[in-house]
């Protein structure tokens, strides 16, 4: 590598006014949360989206995004952030984050479309000195084979004119324990000195920083860490459904094992994987494996199909429970609790409430729905009606599903209230309450 030449420092014109530390560009879950710590320690930060409804809301002062008040974005203001649409604040930057989305594609493949067009803008106007960071969660090598090439174009080389590297985003949206600035960051840089200014820009943000062998290991350690997950609940939810068949109680039995204080890390039955990430990096990994070395990532595959499948369980579950009750599906009144894919947001993708619901329709159940965190829910396009009042409305339906157990709810009181109760979270353990 062209290192030993090169000692790639910060942009030398400090005497540019217009000079910023940073621009983030994507502000959402992952970005804004970074530009608010940055801004936060007095650093100059801009941001970047592309969406103008984004742009316009931050500008005034309010946030889109859970983890962030609007009391937050007001601060960030106050220290000069701003947000544009517009990539040519990106001259201005001595660091430039990237966080923008890396969803799956129509073929189920990663869809770098959003990684490419923000490397693009930055590389029409990369200038000598600037540090380039991908924090989007992708498969290794991503940061050498896309990222790279595309900042090259310009005509400037990585590690001589300026540094690149990759740092995956950690952010646990509603962790109150674990913030940005606590959680270690993972830092490979492509170049010994890309990463040297890498680890120094981060140190400057979070307490930790640890320095991976380069931007492929830095890839790896995300998708490993969410592949870990993906699999272990994939474990608990076939464990679920077989301990069911074979009348042991799988929550007695996690609470067991959870005793052994080395070896083993407790893992719990859900009615299906949500979120950006768990339902979908996994299937970065397995696309790299596939297109590269052609043959299949085996636990993947299998986590997937046992993960894909809970929803279908939940439901046959709630039907078998309003059979027994002496019901049919097919016109009760099911409603739903809790439609966000984690406890204490409002975020939904992914969230295995819809494929809960849909199933549900179209057997034919009447579903209403109610969550704290979100006023309106539609599936496939209908509306679902919300319920005002949580505790009259387990009195009314037939069967309740608790889905997602937020701290808002009180559960002794739904066990009081519900005719037929169903817990998918393990939350409620009394009698005559169905636990998943
Ligand atoms: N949300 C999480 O909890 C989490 C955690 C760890 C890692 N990640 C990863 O971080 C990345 C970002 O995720 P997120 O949850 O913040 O996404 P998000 O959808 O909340 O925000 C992304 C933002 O990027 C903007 N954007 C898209 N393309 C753009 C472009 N070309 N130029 C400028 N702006 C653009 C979008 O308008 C949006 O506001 C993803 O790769 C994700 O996998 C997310």
């Amino acid at each position: 590598m062209q290192d030993e030449q090169l000692e790639v420092g910060p942009l030398g014109e400090a005497e540019r006014p217009d000079l910023v530390d940073l621009a983030v560009i994507g502000l959402g879950y992952v970005g804004l949360p970074l530009a608010r710590e940055a801004a936060s320690i007095g650093l100059k930060v801009l941001g970047l989206d592309r969406d103008p409804r984004v742009v316009e809301a931050l500008n005034t002062g309010h946030s889109h995004v859970d983890d962030v008040s609007d009391d937050d974005v007001r601060r960030m203001r106050a220290t000069g952030f701003t947000a544009s649409t517009d990539d040519a604040c990106l001259a201005r930057a001595q660091a430039i984050v990237i966080c923008v989305p890396t969803p799956l594609g129509k073929d189920g493949g990663p869809d770098l479309g959003a990684v490419t067009a923000a490397t693009k803008a930055v590389a029409l106007r990369l200038r000598p000195g600037q540090l380039v960071v991908l924090e989007s969660t992708t498969y290794p090598g991503t940061t050498e084979e896309i990222v790279r090439p595309l900042l090259e174009e310009s005509g400037l080389r990585v590690g001589v004119d300026f540094a690149l590297a990759f740092s995956p985003e950690r952010i646990d949206p509603g962790n109150t324990a674990h913030g940005l600035r606590t959680t270690p960051k993972v830092v490979g840089g492509c170049t010994p000195s890309c990463a040297a200014r890498a680890v120094a820009f981060y140190g400057k943000l979070v307490d930790t920083v640890v320095q991976a062998k380069g931007t492929r290991e830095a890839e790896m350690a995300k998708l490993l860490e969410n592949t870990y997950r993906h699999v272990n609940i994939a474990l608990v939810n076939e464990l679920a459904v077989i301990s069911h068949e074979l009348h042991v109680d799988l929550w007695d039995a996690i609470r067991c094992a959870g005793t052994k204080p080395f070896g083993f890390q407790a893992f719990r039955p859900s009615p299906g994987v949500g979120g950006h990430c768990i339902p979908i990096d996994p299937n970065y990994l397995s696309y790299k494996v596939r297109s590269s070395l052609g043959y299949e990532f085996r636990f993947v595959e299998l986590a997937q199909e046992i993960n894909r499948r809970m929803p279908e369980y939940v439901v046959r579950r709630a039907q078998d429970l309003l059979n027994t009750a002496g019901r049919p599906l097919h016109g009760s009144r099911v409603l739903l609790l809790g439609v966000t894919y984690k406890p204490d947001v409002a975020d939904q993708r992914e969230s295995p409430a819809l494929p809960v619901a849909r199933l549900l329709r179209e057997r034919e159940a009447e579903v209403a729905f109610h969550d704290p965190h979100v006023p309106l829910w539609s599936v496939d396009g209908a509306s679902i009606p919300r319920v005002p009042d949580v505790l009259a409305a387990v009195r009314e339906h037939d069967l309740t599903i608790l889905l997602q157990d937020h701290s808002a709810y009180d559960l002794p009181a739904l066990g009081d209230a519900a005719r037929l109760l169903f817990d998918t979270r393990g939350r409620i353990f009394r009698p005559g309450v169905e636990v998943l």
